[in-house]
């Protein structure tokens, strides 16, 4: 096991303790067995892969165990093809007591040719449990240091 950072050594962010992690990126290949009939992304991979990345946002800004209540307004503007590579972006925009607000992208990349488009977008609530499963409280939402 790795040791824990020590916030004072050299070269390591001593705000690192303080300030809870806000994004998580994923990335993905689409795979043949990731692809509907129409050889695109299917929309409930792509939902699994959202809330995973979800998850992770979440799980790390509160550092408690963490749970979907809820996933809505996902837009699928663009097909992702077969062969593209997937980034998966959450953040955290917004929290209440237990719950986190997570705004999630999916952007396709083209390899060969680097473009990158935004495909797909939604937004997920998460929420904080304790030990015995009980919706528990987040730290504040600190607002991002330019
Ligand atoms: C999510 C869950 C823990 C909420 O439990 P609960 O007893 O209803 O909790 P409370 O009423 O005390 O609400 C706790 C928080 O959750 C929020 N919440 C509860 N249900 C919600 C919903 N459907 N959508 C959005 N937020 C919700 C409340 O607004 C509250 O937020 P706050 O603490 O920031 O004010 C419970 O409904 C549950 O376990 N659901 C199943 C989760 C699951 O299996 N997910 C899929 C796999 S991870």
């Amino acid at each position: 096991m790795l040791p824990a950072l020590d916030a004072h050594a050299p070269g390591v962010d001593a705000t690192a303790e303080t300030i809870p992690p806000t994004e998580a990126r994923l990335q993905e290949i689409v795979f043949p067995d990731h692809a509907n009939h129409l050889g695109t992304l299917f929309g409930g991979q792509a939902l699994a892969w959202m809330d995973k990345a979800a998850f992770i946002a979440a799980s790390r800004y509160a550092r408690k165990t963490v749970v979907t209540a809820r996933s809505e307004q996902v837009d699928f503007r663009l097909p992702i093809r077969q062969g593209q590579l997937v980034e998966v972006v959450a953040r955290i925009v917004e929290v209440g007591r237990s719950s986190m607000q997570v705004e999630v992208e999916l952007i396709a990349e083209d390899l060969l040719q680097g473009e990158r488009e935004l495909c797909t977008r939604g937004r997920f609530t998460m929420i904080a449990l304790d030990g015995r499963g009980r919706p528990v409280q987040v730290p504040p939402l600190t607002p991002a240091v330019a």
